[in-house]
């Protein structure tokens, strides 16, 4: 064994703060300080779906490779990559100024802004139970196969990080409290693209949501159709037009795309933001094929109460907004999802916002707030 010589506090000068001030960066125990590996999930994430066309429970869908599991340690390390101002090319943003915790890590600017204050090209993406996206594909087109490959990409980005490989192993070698935590993952204390890629993939994938409203009713019944006891009347009213399907009153479908109990889709797909020619072909741009054009990959709908602005490109301000869409303005891409070609939905007033309150009890508190998911380079009373 080797012995540690070197005490891994280390003084950290933090950007936020006036040149003099320096604020102690305690890592020691940084790969026992919080439980991301061994999370007890509701039943009802084991539990098969209901609603949709697959069967497979939230557990089943876990796009975690085997070569990289989640462990307190790696994930840990994650977050502190994931806040760290100083991996972008003039150290002024990380994936946190555009993934916010209490916005469930999305932005509530329809458009991010990058390094230089220049905007990404789409709305940014909530994070959510990103890892119960079954086809394992991110962003809106899909166009990183893994999560591993994906973390790596914001870097590369010149809107958004403006780094290359090589700078951002060198920007994380040259602090401090690295080091130890490498050494502590990984065995020994190199620090490769590819291990900053295994330990940010495994922090997104430990970011997620079963302690809602929803699981609460959820957890007092045996299946998600039936009316939940802690719920308002207008509440399970919402909650069974999201379930039903299409073809039964009041039905809309939503549960069709929005699939099982993480609301979540299981491929691409078109909701008739846009009809032909589209401003944007998503998937279909990276396959080149016709009916991938306009196709986007759709985020979970936990913790959507919390976002400002909804869709690829950011269109709708409100959820009201969003259900207004799905009732009056789908076009008719012909890549349309099959549940929105029925066009003569007609929900009234009050079903309109019933939808909108059952939407809003997918809002976790506890998540949103829990300090394993927060700013670890802010420390209490240091304002
Ligand atoms: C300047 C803003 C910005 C920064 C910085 C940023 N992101 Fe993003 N992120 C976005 C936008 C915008 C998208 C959607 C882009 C698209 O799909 O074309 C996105 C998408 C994603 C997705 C895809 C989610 C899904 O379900 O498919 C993940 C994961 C992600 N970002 C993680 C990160 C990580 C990790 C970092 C830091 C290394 C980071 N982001 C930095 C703006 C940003
Ligand atoms: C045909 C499948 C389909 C159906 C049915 C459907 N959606 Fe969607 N939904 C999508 C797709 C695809 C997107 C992403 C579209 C985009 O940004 O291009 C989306 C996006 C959303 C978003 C925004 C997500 C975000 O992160 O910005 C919300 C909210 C939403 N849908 C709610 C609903 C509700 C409520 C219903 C029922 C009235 C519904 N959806 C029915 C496919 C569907």
């Amino acid at each position: 064994m080797t012995l540690r010589t070197l005490s891994p506090i280390f003084a950290l000068s933090l950007f936020a703060c006036t040149q003099e001030e320096k604020v102690t960066l305690d890592v020691s125990n940084f790969a026992t300080e919080f439980n991301y590996a061994n999370i007890e999930f509701p039943e009802h994430f084991y539990a098969d779906s209901t609603s949709g066309r697959h069967l497979e429970s939230v557990m089943e869908t876990d796009n975690t490779p085997e070569n990289n599991p989640i462990t307190d340690a790696g994930a840990n390390l994650g977050r502190y990559l994931f806040y760290d101002v100083n991996l972008s090319a003039n150290q002024t943003i990380s994936c946190s100024s555009c993934h916010q915790q209490e916005t469930g890590f999305s932005d509530p600017r329809v458009l991010s802004l990058g390094f230089e204050g220049g905007e990404t090209g789409r709305h940014s993406m909530a994070l959510t139970n990103a890892r119960f996206y079954q086809p394992g594909m991110y962003f809106w087109d899909q166009r990183a196969t893994t999560l591993e490959e994906q973390v790596l990409m914001p870097f590369q980005d010149s809107v958004e990080m403006g780094m290359t490989l090589e700078t951002l192993v060198q920007a994380v070698e040259e602090q401090e409290h690295y080091p130890f935590m490498f050494e502590t993952v990984f065995g020994d204390s190199e620090v490769t693209a590819e291990r900053i890629s295994l330990a940010l993939a495994q922090f997104v994938r430990s970011i997620v949501s079963f302690e809602s409203k929803y699981d609460e009713g959820r957890a007092q019944v045996s299946d998600a159709w039936a009316d939940f006891p802690n719920y308002t009347e207008e509440e399970n009213f919402g909650k069974e037009i999201f379930m039903q399907t299409p073809n039964t009153q009041n039905g809309v479908g939503c549960a069709v795309c929005h699939e099982g109990e993480a609301m979540i889709g299981w491929a691409a797909n078109n909701n008739g933001l846009e009809a032909v020619p589209v401003t944007d072909l998503g998937y279909g741009a990276i396959t080149g094929v016709n009916a991938d054009n306009a196709t986007f990959k759709f985020p979970s709908l936990r913790n959507i109460g919390v976002r400002g602005t909804f869709m690829h490109d950011g269109r709708f301000a409100s959820l009201r907004e969003v259900v207004d869409h799905y009732m009056d303005t789908v076009e008719d891409h012909p890549n349309l999802g099959i549940p929105l070609s029925r066009h003569d939905f007609d929900l009234t007033e009050s079903e309109r916002e019933a939808l909108v309150a059952f939407l809003e009890t997918l809002t976790d508190d506890s998540m949103l707030t829990d300090p394993k998911y927060a700013n670890p380079y802010v420390t209490v009373g240091a304002e």
